[in-house]
């Protein structure tokens, strides 16, 4: 009765002895032997019986009768030991069965021979179940790393957006404090001509009184020539020329400040144009250094003229965000350099400072939305991702090199003709931070 349980159970149980030849198989294993070696399996060598698996089984059979120690395979690691049941119906999408394997050494208490007992369990539901989940969870993996990707590029085009908004604001207030400024600057600059012309006639009486001394008594002629002394006149006279030619001078910059303020405010819808960048290189030095004027400003271009078809408004900007970091890096002396080339079909601008430069580990990040090495209020960290977002979509190139304490040189290429000038579009925002490269030079 026991040994009829035994050989009915749904696990495959067989005995071996130390010579390695079978002793006892169940059911569960005879089903799975050739129909020829059922009758006569018993002292049969498990190699002869299973010849697909048989060394296998005879190395983990000596293990256990050597170390006298149970042995275990996982189905993950030997998965097909024997083959199904030719009757068995197929699990799933399983084409073979899976299975746990354990070797348990014996000693048989009639004879003292050590013999070893195998058990083999079926478990190719749970195998298949577990790889069905692990399917699940690399497909789940690839979605989130999607999303991951597609949260990044939402996040920089919402920075962009504020960046673009900011700006937009910075624009229009810029826009009303020039028109405001430009009414007083008006009559000012009129009431300064003026007030030149009467200096003129005021020191010409002066000049005159003074020629005719000679006629007067000598009482009255010390009595003048001591008013013109205690006045200082001969001071007040080249003092007051001079006073009005440097208000004139500063007038004038104020003017172009303003003028640049104008421009730079109105422009950003302006769509795609003849852009002269020789021209708006000019703007923005006078207006940068109005704001900076620690660094000296320099302008390096052989040509009256350079232009591209652009759009003004992000062009503009992309080129002041970098001027005024190369103005910012620069603490108390140094220059910022524009130099444009005309190459052929591009433009090619360089901005060089001689500033503090930028450490090897940040230069990787500069692109970055939000990435900032200034105190806060002071950088938002969005003036070179907006000025990267502004060159690509101008079919142009921007990368970075820098020096620690040296300075940087930040280098633009824009094509004269873009392919397709309208083309910039909000797809174009998104920057891929895994598309920087990773050295000290960054495009
Ligand atoms: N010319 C430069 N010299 C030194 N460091 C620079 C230079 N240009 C950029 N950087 C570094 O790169 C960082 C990012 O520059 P970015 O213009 O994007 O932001 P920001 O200047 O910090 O802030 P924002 O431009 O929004 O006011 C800066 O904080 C600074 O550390
Ligand atoms: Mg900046």
């Amino acid at each position: 009765m026991f040994e009829q349980l035994v050989g009915k159970l749904p696990v495959g149980i067989g005995v071996v002895d130390e010579n390695f030849n079978v002793i006892y198989l169940n059911d569960f294993f005879l089903d799975r032997l050739p129909y020829e070696l059922r009758q006569n399996y018993k002292e049969t060598p498990v190699t002869e019986l299973f010849q697909g698996e048989g060394k296998f089984l005879k190395r983990r059979l000596k293990s256990v009768f050597v170390l006298q120690h149970p042995s275990f395979s996982y189905w993950e690691q030997r998965p097909h030991i024997f083959p199904f049941k030719s009757s068995r119906p197929i699990t799933g999408e399983e084409t073979q069965m899976y299975q746990n394997m354990e070797i348990l050494p014996v000693k048989d208490k009639a004879t003292g021979k050590k013999l070893a007992c195998i058990f083999l369990q079926d478990v190719t539901a749970q195998a298949s179940y577990f790889r069905a989940q692990q399917k699940l969870s690399e497909a789940l993996k690839k979605e989130h790393e999607a999303q991951r990707k597609l949260i990044r590029k939402l996040d920089t085009a919402q920075s962009q957006l504020i960046q673009a908004e900011k700006m937009a604001s910075t624009g229009q207030l810029a826009a009303g404090i020039a028109h405001e400024i430009n009414n007083p600057i008006g009559f000012v600059n009129a009431n300064l001509n003026t007030l030149a012309q009467y200096a003129s006639h005021l020191i010409s009486i002066c000049d005159g009184v003074y020629s005719y001394l000679e006629n007067f008594n000598d009482e009255l002629r010390e009595q003048i020539e001591a008013l013109y002394q205690s006045n200082h006149y001969d001071l007040l006279k080249d003092d007051i020329t001079e006073l009005i030619e440097e208000s004139t001078d500063g007038l004038t910059r104020v003017k172009d400040i303003v003028e640049n303020l104008k421009n730079f405010s109105l422009e950003n819808s302006e769509g795609v144009q003849t852009v002269d960048i020789c021209t708006v290189c000019n703007q923005l030095i006078t207006l940068i250094s109005a704001q900076y004027s620690v660094p000296q400003y320099k302008f390096d271009c052989e040509l009256e003229k350079v232009e591209v078809m652009g759009n003004p408004g992000p062009l503009k900007q992309a080129l002041m965000n970098i001027m005024i970091n190369a103005a910012q890096a620069i603490h108390t002396k140094g220059v910022v350099k524009l130099s444009v080339r005309d190459s052929g079909d591009k433009v090619t601008i360089k901005i060089l400072d001689s500033g503090c430069g930028i450490p090897a580990q940040n230069l990787k990040r500069v692109f970055e939305p939000f990435f900032t090495t200034k105190p806060e209020g002071q950088g938002q960290g969005l003036g070179l991702s907006v000025a990267y977002t502004a060159i690509e979509q101008h079919q142009g190139k921007i990368s970075i090199s820098s020096k620690e304490a040296k300075g940087t040189v930040v280098e633009i290429s824009i094509p004269k003709q873009p392919s397709n000038a309208s083309s910039a579009t909000s797809e174009d925002l998104s920057i891929p931070s895994e598309a920087l490269p990773t050295d000290t030079q960054h495009a």
